[in-house]
């Protein structure tokens, strides 16, 4: 029984983390998404609102289910039972800090290990930094964020900065 969790911040969630998701699913018996819940962090969604959006677009995957962590990712995987860790690799530049993540994760848990997933080409420029960026301009994200986060995005962007949209 293979348990493996795929962690991030997914503020919000994009299309590249979805399709890795779908992807990772189908490789391990369980997968955990898990939401970091960063108190040091002021985020663009709430820690709830970043767990109810995956557990929408995750709802006809059964062997997924979202959850939210705090602390160091090797306890998360302890409490969890999981032994793999999921990262997507977009480009080069994501590897040095993606390394050296795995590599600590290791040296604290020598029971993790971290499984990498090159990002699919058609996603490898996208980042949640980037689709809050176009949104806050107004932009057009539907390339970029599955469809029910379209509309959270917009809302929270009203939200934030009083426009109307
Ligand atoms: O989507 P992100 O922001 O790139 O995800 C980063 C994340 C959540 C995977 C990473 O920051 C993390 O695991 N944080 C938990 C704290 C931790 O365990 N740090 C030690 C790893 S070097």
């Amino acid at each position: 029984m293979i348990r493996a969790i795929y962690p991030g911040s997914f503020d919000p969630v994009t299309l590249g983390h979805l399709d890795i998701i779908k992807r990772a699913s189908q490789t391990v018996d369980e997968l955990i998404v898990g939401v970091l819940n960063n108190s040091g962090k002021t985020p663009f969604f709430t820690i709830d609102e970043r767990v109810s959006m995956l557990e929408e677009l995750i709802k006809e995957l059964p062997n997924v289910k979202a959850m939210s962590f705090s602390g160091l990712l090797v306890d998360f995987a302890r409490e969890t039972k999981a032994t793999i860790v999921v990262r997507g690799l977009r480009a080069i530049s994501d590897f040095e800090y993606e390394l050296q993540m795995a590599q600590t994760n290791h040296k604290l848990n020598p029971q993790v290990d971290t499984m990498f997933l090159a990002t699919s080409l058609e996603y490898s420029y996208l980042s949640s930094t980037i689709v809050k960026e176009v949104a806050f301009f107004n932009g057009d994200i539907r390339e970029f964020v599955p469809e029910p986060v379209i509309k959270r995005v917009r809302e929270k962007v009203r939200e934030k900065t009083g426009q109307v949209m």
